[in-house]
């Protein structure tokens, strides 16, 4: 029977119809409050670390177990090993596509309003899962693997705080499929896998997951979803065994089984939803391992990060900030960020409400607070000459006589004493083998919201306890 097929396609086309509704922000213009000083350094970096970082890393060490894409080598930094073959993309290209992962942000920030919700009682357990840096910036993001079904059926999804529902591409594929790196989820050949009715407390969920009315077809309920760039995925609300690590599973995850998606999602099998929302894994998670999760985005490619669900081992050494989500079940994490500072030295910047997000690129602030750290930040590199802005990024430097750099040390200041310092990987992005840049951005709309990003986020701990509504930081969670 196929009506359902052609009413899937329709209503994908009905919330591609969906307008993106003006995001609003609240002006938080306390007073800057004098954050302490945590170190006042220089560090000296080799160029080449920059260029054997996210952006750019020929692909090594390859554990066939957690990720086994394929390099896509971007023009810039790796052109010198493979300019002719691969079709590659640009630093451009890749804010480009951050900034409609901004812009889903800022229009998403409207429509998560739901009810309080009591914390919910668990066993105390875990499951760590490694996670890989997205084959080489294709997406600019960070996958991890996990099976789905039974019998189990690999996934590789890319990590996603900033929503709630995961997805991934499901046959039949009766709109249309991007290609991917895994075999297809084919729902017909598990035997724990079922059809969400349109009656059903969880497809209720489905507006604050994604933004969109659930639509109905053959009494299943169906979900869209949209993001900024055009990309999307329509599909059935399912649950099936979701399968974490090699034993550790949770029975009647809810997902979308996408067949009718688009995008940017390089050769990953669809998102893994980790916002704070209903819908998302940290909920579905939380009667097993506790309203408590906690990654690390790796700086290379050869390197792994982790996404632990339940009390990761170095709950001790975490520094933690309130988090400010106004409500349980809103999708984003956000932290207030009183200050930084550049060599020691606080910049004057008004607080400002960050969301922490592994879906955005690059670190966004108000323009107020980005103009004084880029002022801060080039007086302490005047020593290196200024070159042409690449998109976004209006502090560039070109490095064609140097092998090293010498760049100020960077702490974000959450809460007045919670200070983290960002790694260099996270200070300076590379744009070609001689051009590195400031991989911070200010917000030319005063809408758009500030967020921070998975640059700066690499290689640190971040550890969320939801069950007092506190986030940490921990330096060096991963290499
Ligand atoms: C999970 O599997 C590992 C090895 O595969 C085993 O050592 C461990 O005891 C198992 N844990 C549980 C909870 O079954
Ligand atoms: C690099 O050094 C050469 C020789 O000293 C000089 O002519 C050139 O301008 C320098 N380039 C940059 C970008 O500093």
């Amino acid at each position: 029977m196929k009506p359902s097929n052609s009413t899937i396609v329709f209503l994908a086309y009905c919330f591609l119809l969906v307008g993106i509704v003006a995001g609003k922000r609240s002006a938080l213009d306390t007073s800057a409050g004098d954050a302490e000083t945590i170190a006042h350094h220089y560090q000296t970096v080799k160029l080449s670390s920059f260029l054997s970082s996210s952006i750019c890393s020929p692909s090594s060490k390859r554990d066939k177990k957690s990720i086994s894409f394929e390099v896509v080598h971007k023009l810039g930094p790796c052109s010198k090993f493979s300019k002719k073959k691969l079709k590659a993309i640009t630093l451009e290209e890749i804010l480009t596509r951050d900034q409609s992962r901004v812009d889903t942000i800022r229009s998403r920030l409207t429509t998560t309003s739901t009810t309080r919700k009591k914390v919910i009682n668990f066993k105390s357990s875990k499951a760590t899962m490694p996670v890989k840096s997205g084959t080489t910036y294709d997406s600019g993001n960070y996958i991890v693997n996990v099976e789905i079904g039974t019998p189990k059926k690999n996934e590789q999804l890319i990590l996603d705080s900033g929503s709630d529902l995961t997805w991934t591409q499901c046959q039949p594929c009766t709109g249309s499929c991007y290609t991917q790196q895994e075999p297809i989820f084919n729902p017909s050949l598990s035997t724990t896998y079922s059809n969400i009715p349109c009656t059903s407390t969880a497809c209720s969920m489905i507006p604050s997951a994604t933004g969109n009315l659930p639509g109905c077809s053959s009494s299943t309920c169906v979900y869209g979803v949209q993001y900024g760039d055009g990309s999307y995925s329509v599909g059935k609300l399912a649950k099936d065994k979701l399968t974490l690590t090699n034993n550790e599973t949770l029975d009647n995850f809810y997902f979308g089984c996408g067949v009718t998606n688009k995008g940017d999602y390089g050769t990953a099998s669809g998102l893994l939803g980790l916002g704070n929302g209903k819908l998302s894994i940290v909920t579905q998670a939380a009667k097993r391992y506790g309203k408590v999760f906690s990654y690390c985005l790796p700086s290379t490619d050869s390197a792994s990060g982790h996404l632990t669900f339940g009390t990761s081992s170095t709950a001790r050494k975490v520094q933690y900030t309130r988090l400010l989500s106004s409500q349980e079940g809103d999708t984003f994490y956000t932290v207030r960020l009183d200050s930084i500072t550049v060599s020691g030295k606080s910049i004057q910047m008004s607080p400002s409400n960050v969301i922490l997000d592994t879906g955005t690129v690059i670190t966004r602030l108000p323009l107020q607070a980005y103009s004084v750290l880029s002022k801060a930040f080039r007086a302490q590199m005047m020593q290196y000459p200024l070159t042409k802005r690449v998109s976004i990024l209006d502090t560039c430097y070109d490095m064609s006589n140097h092998t090293n750099v010498k760049i100020p040390k960077l702490t974000m200041v959450f809460s007045k004493d919670v200070g983290v310092v960002i790694p260099p990987q996270g200070i300076l992005i590379a744009a070609s083998h001689t051009q590195v840049c400031f991989a911070f951005a200010g917000n030319e709309n005063p809408s758009d919201p500030s967020i921070y990003g998975n640059v700066q986020q690499m290689t640190t701990e971040m550890v969320f306890d939801m069950n007092v509504g506190k986030v940490g930081f921990f330096r060096g969670g991963c290499d």
